[in-house]
């Protein structure tokens, strides 16, 4: 009975976030390397867009990350507007979800600094793309490139985050940046949330049109192993027209058909049917009208897209805008725990 047990006004507002409970945090970025492919699209970046109703969404381009390697200038630059316009293109909500550019957002460059004197070089030495990218480009080992998952730790860090959204290559990352924080909030007191990697459940493993055991990628020198999210729909047709299949001329998923099975998960997570619904579709058919279909709802899926990134591309003060309030509505959660860390370590804030 209530009045044998009443609650304090403490109590009674814990109980009512217990029935209410805020929604969980995700936060996660992407490097402006140039047009991301239909693998990256299916596999990470659709995915956010479905996140922004469950989670309180932060989504970044990092693009201080991308000058740990060479950069040209006016390429930099658009491929900076192009991944925010199509962030937007694809869906993310600027109402919904903090959307915004990494360097316009100077606490992030602040903490990555803080964060760098309490990352051990041993740490950093052991991480693997460090050691790929290093090897890759020998002649620029620079200090950012070691640093990296200090800056990508203050990223994280500044929007306390529940969750980060990442693919497998970047978990050692994300437990970097838990150590990192873990150590910081034994140091100094509670200032960070410890985040955990998400890792997507219905993220799709999308391979090479031309070698299907491996990934697809937008470095792959050969432009038909891959799909960017630019290509029209001429350019998607004859790509998948020219994608390896088998010998087997049999719609199936099974082993050894990496080709098939590749088209199949590509139909399927465009079309959002299953692998045997797709079997009795194709029942009987050849490769060549299973192609024809797999790009067409390829192209289907784009065109929208496609659109809206023409739009957001073609008006650039509303793109600006839009960088604009971003940075704004980001800097404002960044800087209260930047301020918070400061203030733990000892320095003066004026
Ligand atoms: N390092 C990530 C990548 O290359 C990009 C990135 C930068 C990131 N900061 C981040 C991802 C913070 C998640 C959270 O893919």
């Amino acid at each position: 009975m209530s009045t044998q047990n009443p609650m304090t006004p403490a109590e009674t507002a814990e109980n009512q976030e217990h029935t209410a409970p805020r929604k969980k945090r995700a936060l996660s970025c992407i490097q402006p390397s140039g047009i991301p492919t239909l693998g990256n699209y299916l596999g990470a970046m659709r995915n956010w867009v479905g996140m922004q109703d469950e989670f309180d969404c932060a989504f970044a381009v990092a693009d201080l990350h991308a000058i740990t390697v060479r950069q040209e200038p006016a390429k930099f630059r658009r491929q900076i507007n192009e991944m925010f316009a199509l962030l937007l293109a694809i869906g993310l909500d600027p109402e919904k979800s903090l959307l915004f550019v990494q360097s316009h957002v100077p606490a992030h460059a602040e903490l990555a600094w803080l964060l760098a004197c309490h990352t051990q070089f041993g740490e950093l030495s052991r991480m693997t793309q460090f050691k790929d990218k290093a090897a890759k480009h020998a002649d620029n080992i620079n200090l950012g490139l070691f640093a990296y998952p200090a800056l990508m730790a203050a990223d994280i860090l500044l929007y306390q985050p529940d969750y980060v959204p990442v693919g497998a290559d970047q978990k050692q990352h994300c437990e970097l940046t838990r150590d990192i924080a873990i150590r910081f909030n034994n140091l100094y007191g509670n200032v960070f949330t410890i985040p955990e990697p998400y890792i997507m459940k219905n993220g799709a493993r999308i391979r090479s049109l031309q070698e299907p055991t491996r990934k697809m990628s937008k470095s792959d020198e050969n432009a038909n192993a891959y799909i960017s999210l630019k290509d029209d729909p001429d350019t998607i047709l004859r790509k998948f027209k020219r994608a390896v299949t088998d010998s087997d001329a049999c719609v199936r998923y099974a082993e050894g058909k990496d080709g098939v099975n590749n088209l199949m998960e590509i139909y399927s997570a465009v079309t959002g049917r299953t692998l045997p619904e797709i079997e009795r579709e194709f029942e009987g058919k050849g490769y060549g009208d299973f192609k024809a279909a797999v790009a067409e709802a390829v192209i289907e899926e784009l065109r929208p897209i496609q659109q809206r990134f023409d739009e957001y591309m073609k008006d650039k003060a509303q793109l600006e805008a839009l960088m604009k309030q971003g940075a704004e509505r980001a800097y404002a959660v960044a800087r209260r725990t930047l301020s918070k860390a400061m203030k733990k370590m000892g320095f003066v804030l004026v």
